[in-house]
């Protein structure tokens, strides 16, 4: 049954290779101080920094920067991030850039006005924020997370080695606005191009693969996976192809925007795994998820066996004639494997710098979550991870 929900999201969207142009409107609706925040630099080589501050000084802003954010951005950055935005009285931070990026610009938005410690109050203990917030805008340089259009913020903590989420409640949380130009996602390595599409995949894999109800966030999914491998198959073959870069670029928002979540209890299990093997590696989110996804999927699908039969048949074009119910379903995470080679994403996580004597901690860093197939025991995870290798 398609359970109770509520369903807003406030974020304004403006698409295409024209889209910049109406970052000046967004900017006028807020007071004069701008925090700009950007990565290691990839803006500065491809033309974006100086598109995004001409617009901001032909706007009047008075502009402060915070720069270097880096992939799976950390705690420590953080708490510089909150006292240069402080000390500039930001009215708005404006993030240009990925995943990274656009979670860390919320991450000294809830943390800003707050006087408790932001790990402690949101990673620690998930609370939402009783402070005023600071509007956070986007422009997206990255294809993936979906942080453009939801209330995600990832964090690492390196003292801890703990890579957490917290999907924020409030909706104040969510981007005020994104700016989403494919044609800046062209000058992506193809390692983070392919990391990207795996992202994607995996984001409706973990919402899809919960509930055994004729949902019509299943169905919505099915269509998004389908988009997600016709494009990603061109843009394999030829990165610049704009149409494929762009359907990429939509779809991802419209993976992880909460849509298809809707009345759904939703996984996350690979995503959990994955964040904690990125606390010990620092390995590149998309790659995390897609070394750890197969022996999690092997291991559970005979928990969810009509699932991952729907997934063969409506996704992969199984011919389910003649065959088991596992059979199907086997084949159908057999050509998810043929795909994710294809693509020449990471399989191991030994590939991304994990050693034997990191597993534990690893499985003890895993936060366990109830809302796929199979609730897993500690020692499901060193299996799977032990498998991962
Ligand atoms: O730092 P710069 O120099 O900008 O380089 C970046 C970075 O090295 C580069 N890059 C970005 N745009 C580029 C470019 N290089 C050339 N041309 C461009 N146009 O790409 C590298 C990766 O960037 P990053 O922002 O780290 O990637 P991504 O978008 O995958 O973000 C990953 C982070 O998002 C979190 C992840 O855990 C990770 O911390 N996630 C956030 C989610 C959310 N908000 O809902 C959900 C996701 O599942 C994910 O957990
Ligand atoms: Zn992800």
């Amino acid at each position: 049954m398609l359970g109770n929900f509520s369903y807003c999201n406030p974020t304004k969207l403006y698409f295409g290779d024209d889209s910049l142009r109406f970052l000046s409107e967004e900017l006028h609706k807020y007071g004069p101080n701008v925090v700009l925040i950007y990565g290691g630099g990839s803006i500065k080589k491809n033309g974006i920094y100086e598109e995004v501050t001409r617009i901001l000084q032909e706007s009047g802003k008075n502009v402060e920067e915070i720069a270097g954010v880096m992939p799976n951005s950390t705690l420590a950055k953080l708490y510089e991030g909150i006292e240069i935005a402080r000390s500039h009285h930001a009215d708005l931070l404006l993030a240009v850039g990925g995943g990274s990026v656009c979670d860390y610009a919320k991450a000294v938005s809830v943390s800003v006005n707050c006087e408790e410690d932001p790990w402690e109050k949101y990673y620690l203990r998930f609370e939402e924020p009783a402070c005023e917030t600071l509007p956070v805008g986007c422009v997206l340089t990255m294809v993936g997370t979906g942080s453009e259009m939801n209330a995600g913020a990832v964090i690492t903590n390196q003292k801890t080695k703990q890579k957490i989420g917290h999907v924020f409640a409030d909706e104040r949380i969510m981007p005020k606005f994104a700016i989403l130009n494919p044609r800046y996602t062209l000058t992506l390595p193809r390692y983070q191009m392919v990391s990207g599409i795996y992202d994607i995949f995996n984001h409706i894999c973990e919402q899809y693969f919960s509930g055994e109800d004729d949902n019509v966030s299943d169905y919505i999914s099915e269509g998004l996976m389908r988009a997600v491998l016709h494009a990603s198959r061109i843009a394999n073959r030829d990165p610049q192809d704009y149409e494929a870069r762009s359907n990429l670029m939509w779809t991802a928002t419209w993976a992880l925007n909460t849509l298809v979540s809707r009345g759904k209890s939703t996984d996350w299990m690979v995503h959990m795994i994955g964040q904690s093997v990125g606390a010990y590696t620092n390995a590149t989110h998309g790659m995390t998820l897609a070394a750890v996804s197969l022996p999690y999927y092997r291991h559970i699908l005979p928990y969810g066996l009509q699932k991952f039969k729907r997934f063969a048949v409506n996704v992969w074009d199984v011919d389910p004639c003649g065959k088991t119910d596992e059979q199907v379903a086997e084949e159908g995470l057999n050509a998810m494997e043929v795909w994710m080679r294809e693509l020449g994403l990471v399989m191991k996580i030994s590939e991304l710098g994990a050693t034997e004597d990191m597993l534990e901690g690893i499985a003890d860093g895993t936060i366990i979550l109830s809302g796929g197939y199979k609730a897993l025991e500690h020692s499901e995870i060193a299996e799977i991870l032990k498998e991962s290798m």
